[in-house]
């Protein structure tokens, strides 16, 4: 089957089978939220644990008024500020309203507007949709239709919507007294602080876990990655078109080191490439700033090496 057209992934999602879609951060395996035996579907083709929950996606902002009346302190202005896009808001909701699965049995739920026109059009037909990213639990995200069949197998329906475009999944933020950052995404710190006039912290998973999914092993290749900022001949390095390493064995670019987006929208695929290319272990160029994109590029690196 492999790639299927909007008209088909909406009768699938419909009928209660999972299929791959691409959104605008990483491509998503989708499952309706009223088939309950799909997102069970879900779990098991990620080889997902049961205790991470999933991500709602919405079809327009009004629709979360069908899961929650406890909207937090700032949650319109974050919603017109950056929905749709890459923002993902978690919130207490009524629990009969989802089904516990979805939540992981947790009395909050994620809830995203994605900009993806694909993926825009598909939740107008089939309402809404529940997306982790698409590849196997503890890889890099799938960002092009090769990942997804790379996980998945060539016989899975995808809808091919291309390279993604931001190429790094949404940021997670909740509300606990103010808005803070459950997980690193496309968004930055300061770009929400923009919007709520404070700069929103990182919430530590390691002191006490927002949900025991963001514990688990994440983002990796098979490739053993060593991050570092100084490069000895003969090695395998990822690095930044421009700078020069000399008398190495092979450099895998991950894009300019003045644009971080671009590096985001390569990262995962190198990642992959490595494997692709059969790479054992890999240097990482970790002389990069801190702050903005790049402390979302540099959290993904670390998790890859772990
Ligand atoms: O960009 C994205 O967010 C992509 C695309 C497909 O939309 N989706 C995605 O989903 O990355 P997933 O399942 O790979 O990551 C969802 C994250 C996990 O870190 C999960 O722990 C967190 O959201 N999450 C979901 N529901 C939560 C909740 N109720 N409380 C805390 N964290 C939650
Ligand atoms: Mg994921």
């Amino acid at each position: 089957m492999s790639r299927i057209t909007l008209t088909e992934a909406a009768k699938l999602l419909k009928a209660g089978k999972v299929v791959a879609v691409p959104t605008e951060t990483v491509y998503g395996l989708a499952a309706s939220l009223s088939q309950p035996e799909a997102v069970d579907a879900i779990y098991a083709l990620k080889k997902r644990p049961l205790d991470n929950p999933l991500i709602i996606h919405l079809g327009s902002p009004e629709q979360i008024l069908a899961f929650t009346s406890a909207l937090p302190p700032d949650f319109a202005k974050l919603a017109r500020a950056f929905w749709p896009g890459a923002l993902t808001m978690v919130l207490e909701c009524e629990e009969s309203k989802i089904p516990s699965r979805v939540r992981a049995g947790l009395p909050t739920a994620a809830f995203r507007l994605p900009s993806h026109p694909l993926t825009q059009e598909l939740i107008r037909e089939t309402g809404p949709l529940v997306m982790p990213s698409a590849n196997l639990s503890g890889k890099p995200s799938g960002t092009s239709v090769r990942d997804v069949e790379e996980d998945f197998g060539a016989a899975f329906p995808v809808l091919d919507g291309g390279l993604c475009e931001r190429g790094i999944e949404s940021t997670v933020i909740r509300f606990a007294g103010r808005w803070e950052m459950i997980r690193l995404g496309c968004l930055s710190a300061e770009m929400l602080g923009e919007v709520l006039g404070y700069l929103p912290v990182v919430a530590r998973p390691s002191a006490k876990p927002v949900c025991p999914g963001q514990m688990y092993k994440h983002y990796a290749p098979s490739a053993k990655l060593r991050l570092t900022g100084h490069f000895e001949a003969g090695r395998v390095v990822v690095g930044y078109a421009g700078r020069s390493y000399p008398h190495s064995k092979r450099v895998f670019p991950l894009g300019a080191i003045e644009n971080p987006a671009q590096v985001m929208q390569n990262l995962y695929g190198v990642l992959r490439d490595l494997d692709r290319e059969g790479v054992a272990e890999a240097y990482i160029d970790m002389d990069v700033p801190e702050s903005g994109l790049w402390m979302t590029i540099r959290e993904r690196l670390r998790r890859a090496a772990d």
